[in-house]
């Protein structure tokens, strides 16, 4: 069985962390989303993974390189156009073959791994296995509609969704697929559906089965979102110090100190992470925070946050449930005037609490 990764896409970087970066990259608890992915698909003991890669692929392979870190052998695969996800799978036939195949979305995070999953179908072998979960708002997702357990019908992003089902971004496939996706024609939005693709499956009454789960999350610029999965993967992390923590520093609970980490003066209650190479000075972190490689937090108070590499925090008291991006400065104001002073890039949100 092989693995087939979705990381392509145009660099349209409309939420306020993909601006600089590709969306698969997003870090959960310091780690780019789709590392987790890549982890549960090493996991569950497939070796060949196929990257499907656009616009953003140099960011992509300068992070997953050959893909021996992770235990798999990585071939990447250029998609010229974000054409869908079906045009991907077309694009990968020749990589994968007459193999069963796992497509895995690279900026869907799923707790608890694929290893089960990938064990069952290798076991039944149904023509597709698809997963869903119960989301708030099927409106931007895929939607199941299920009967007696049976998927029976399937939309990609419906305005009157029939389910509150979305289908999650992890697929196991025959190569029945392919012909599947050879036949569809794009959607109003110009793609290549597997949603489409399926329904083609379920409609020649081909064997989809379905499995609802919990903890799911994409990125979808939600910033509470982001938060949450952040904490639920910090509450999982292991007491680990690479870094130097002084005299004068407290560390309570479950903290993550990485190599050439500097805390000094400072208490640093866990669950939290703490970059490689970044200094924590005469400060508070407190549970559920992330900070990033390379940052600096100097005389501030931080919890249930996330700070991204290369940013500096000076004299802030106090920061709460915030996303701060790369390379960010915040340091105290002058004393006169009194007042904010503010340089935010597009889409960015403050909250003032004076
Ligand atoms: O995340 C789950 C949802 O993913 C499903 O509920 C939908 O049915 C499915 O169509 C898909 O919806 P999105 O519109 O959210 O997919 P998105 O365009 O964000 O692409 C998902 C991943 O696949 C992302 O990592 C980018 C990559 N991708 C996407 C397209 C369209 C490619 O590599 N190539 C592509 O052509």
């Amino acid at each position: 069985m092989k693995a087939l990764v979705l990381s392509g896409g145009a660099g349209t970087r409309l939420r306020p962390i993909t601006h600089t970066s590709a969306k698969q990259l997003v870090p959960v608890a310091n780690k780019p989303v789709l590392f987790y992915g890549l982890e549960a698909i090493a996991e569950s003991g497939i070796r060949d993974v196929g990257i499907i890669v656009g616009d953003t692929a140099d960011e992509i392979m300068a992070a997953v390189g050959d893909g021996s870190e992770f235990g798999i052998s990585v071939t990447y695969i250029r998609q010229h156009a974000p054409l869908g996800l079906a045009h991907a799978v077309l694009i990968a036939r020749d990589y994968l073959g007459d193999d069963d195949f796992v497509m895995y979305l690279g900026d869907n995070f799923i707790v608890g791994g694929i290893r089960d999953l990938v064990d069952d179908f290798r076991q039944a072998r149904p023509d597709a296995h698809i997963l869903l979960t119960h989301v708030a708002d099927p409106r931007h997702f895929g939607v199941a509609e299920l009967v007696d357990g049976r998927v029976v019908s399937l939309e990609e992003k419906p305005q009157h969704a029939k389910s509150d089902l979305a289908l999650v971004g992890v697929y196991l496939f025959t190569p029945v697929v392919h012909e599947a996706v050879r036949v569809i024609t794009p959607s109003e939005r110009g793609e290549l559906e597997i949603t489409h693709a399926i329904q083609w499956l379920i409609d020649r009454e081909c064997d989809v089965r379905s499995t609802i789960i919990s903890g799911y999350w994409k990125d979808t610029g939600n910033v509470t979102d982001m938060l949450e999965v952040n904490r639920s993967v910090l509450e999982t992390i292991e007491t680990r110090v690479a870094g130097t923590v002084d005299a004068t520093s407290e560390i309570i609970g479950r903290v993550r100190i990485d190599r050439g980490a500097r805390i000094s003066g400072s208490r640093i209650v866990g669950p939290a992470v703490i970059g490689a190479s970044t200094e924590v000075v005469d400060s508070y972190v407190g549970p559920f925070t992330a900070i990033g490689e390379c940052c600096r937090i100097e005389d501030t108070e931080i919890e249930y946050s996330i700070v991204l590499r290369d940013s500096a925090l000076t004299g802030v008291r106090r920061v709460e449930a915030s996303l701060i991006g790369r390379g960010v400065e915040v340091t105290p104001a002058p004393r006169n005037p009194a007042a904010h002073r503010f340089v935010l890039g597009d889409h960015s949100k403050v909250q003032i609490s004076s």
